[in-house]
């Protein structure tokens, strides 16, 4: 938890952003998993949590945009609660610890919001996207669940957007912390990257890493020798030498802020001559994103100018031909890199994504591009300082997209389908990096780089 005045500046610069009305916003709750005293491990509301500090379940924001009040609703442990979890702190205490002098048990909400209805007064309230909240919501203002969405406030949206968006100096030193976690993960990956091992060891070996700071994982662990696949959760193989291992992984600090990192690297430790030449181009990609990176530079021209490196080295292969600007014009590149270059990264792995990537990502200037591949960027917009994204460029041989493509002769001018069928086994390379942009360009995040050049990944394995 920060300072009470680091929570009490942010809910001011919310209230100012905001016309009228009273906003709210509902913490988590405990989530059962196989019965209703067997909770998963809690996580809070990156947003309560961003404005009211509590990392506990249970609670719930209001502020008055026009009294300028601000409520922290929840009840104080009783006796059965306290045998069970030991003793808790007052409500009225952990109020002030971020600054709130009204308190209230979680029951007076209802009578406020009443109130505030009964006046005609707006309610504005974030997307939930927990059925818990939503029924909270649906009984608190009458909305069903099912159309609540559509009457989130896109003030408020946009309100917490602009703010969450630019991360304080105390979040930065969260977020390293985190890309600490993250860098002791993927080493540890990177040394238990031997054939006969079994991928679920060393996932789990890592997530255990998280587990042993106290944090947890910012999201499921991706490990696989199958780094075509996206998002692969699939750990039941052994690993193969020869083959490439790659690790999408981070950690959340105690205060959940996170990093996201992937490496990939050759099982048993050396890369052969077809993956090393892969592979310096997606770090040439990497690298890129970092020269040009800066405030002012819309990610999206980033993602641009990266897929036009990527290109460019395909074309030296013979993998791709022809004209390299007209092959991203036409987006023949995204056969090999079906996703965007990042996204914006903080309290989430993919800050913010509940408010809707829209406007997130995006702004009323730079709109999402519908083309396959690039309408998978999630940060388009410009950058600013104190913008925390990550950059994962990646390059991958999806045998079934090739099929697909090669059967509808999708973008043959510029893709050498005969030279593209013979990396059908190859699998797939991610390179990502967390990084800050400052005043006058970027920086990685992160006190040491996780290794990342060819002769830093095979030294460090060796
Ligand atoms: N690193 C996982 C993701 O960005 O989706």
């Amino acid at each position: 938890m920060f300072e009470a005045s680091v929570y009490k500046n942010r809910r001011k610069e919310l209230k100012e952003r905001v016309w009228e009305g009273l906003i709210l916003l509902p913490g988590n709750g405990d989530a059962s998993s196989n019965y209703p005293a067997n909770a998963y491990r809690f996580r809070q509301d990156s947003s309560f949590l961003y404005f009211f500090g509590l990392n506990m379940p249970g609670f719930a924001g209001v502020l008055d945009v026009d009294s300028g009040k601000e409520y922290l609703f929840g009840n104080d442990v009783d006796i059965d609660d306290i045998i069970w979890m030991g003793p808790q702190p007052k409500v009225k205490e952990l109020g002030a610890r971020v600054g709130i002098t009204h308190t209230r048990p979680f029951a007076k909400l209802t009578e406020l919001l009443k109130e505030a209805i009964a006046a005609g007064r707006k309610i504005h309230f974030l997307p939930p996207y927990r059925y818990r909240n939503m029924q909270l919501l649906e009984d608190l203002l009458g909305i069903h669940h099912a159309v609540l969405k559509q009457y989130a406030s896109l003030e408020l949206v946009q309100a917490v957007v602009s703010l969450r968006s630019v991360k304080e100096a105390c979040e930065i030193e969260e977020i390293t912390r985190a890309c600490n976690i993250g860098y002791e993960m993927h080493t540890a990956a990177m040394k238990n990257c031997r054939p006969g091992v079994k991928e679920q060891y060393v996932a789990g070996l890592i997530e255990g890493i998280a587990n042993s700071y106290g944090s947890m994982v910012s999201f499921p662990v991706i490990l696989s020798q199958n780094g075509e696949t996206l998002h692969n959760h699939d750990h039941s193989q052994i690993l193969q030498k020869g083959r490439l291992m790659l690790t999408d992984a981070g950690a959340e600090a105690v205060s959940v802020y996170c990093s996201d990192f992937t490496r990939t690297v050759p099982v048993g430790g050396k890369f052969s001559t077809r993956q090393k030449d892969i592979y310096n181009i997606v770090l040439r990609c990497n690298n890129r994103a970092l020269e040009v990176a800066r405030p002012g530079v819309t990610y999206l021209s980033v993602h641009l100018e990266v897929c036009k490196v990527l290109a460019q080295g395909l074309k030296e292969l013979g993998l791709m031909k022809g004209d390299t600007d007209a092959a991203i014009s036409a987006g023949a590149h995204a056969l090999f890199l079906p996703h965007g270059l990042g996204h914006m990264m903080g309290l989430d792995v993919h800050d913010m994504e509940d408010l809707g990537q829209i406007h997130v990502g995006y702004d009323e200037e730079i709109r999402p591009v519908p083309q396959f591949g690039t309408a998978s960027l999630r940060m388009g917009r410009r950058l600013a300082p104190g913008f925390v994204v990550t950059d994962e460029p990646g390059c991958y041989f999806i045998p079934a997209l090739i099929d697909q493509w090669r059967q509808q002769g999708l973008h043959k001018e510029f893709l050498n389908y005969d030279k593209i069928e013979t990396f059908k086994d190859f699998g797939g390379i991610r390179l990502e990096d967390d990084v800050l942009i400052t005043e006058d360009g970027c920086r990685l995040l992160g006190d040491k780089r996780v290794p990342i050049t060819v002769k830093e990944v095979e030294d460090f394995m060796g």
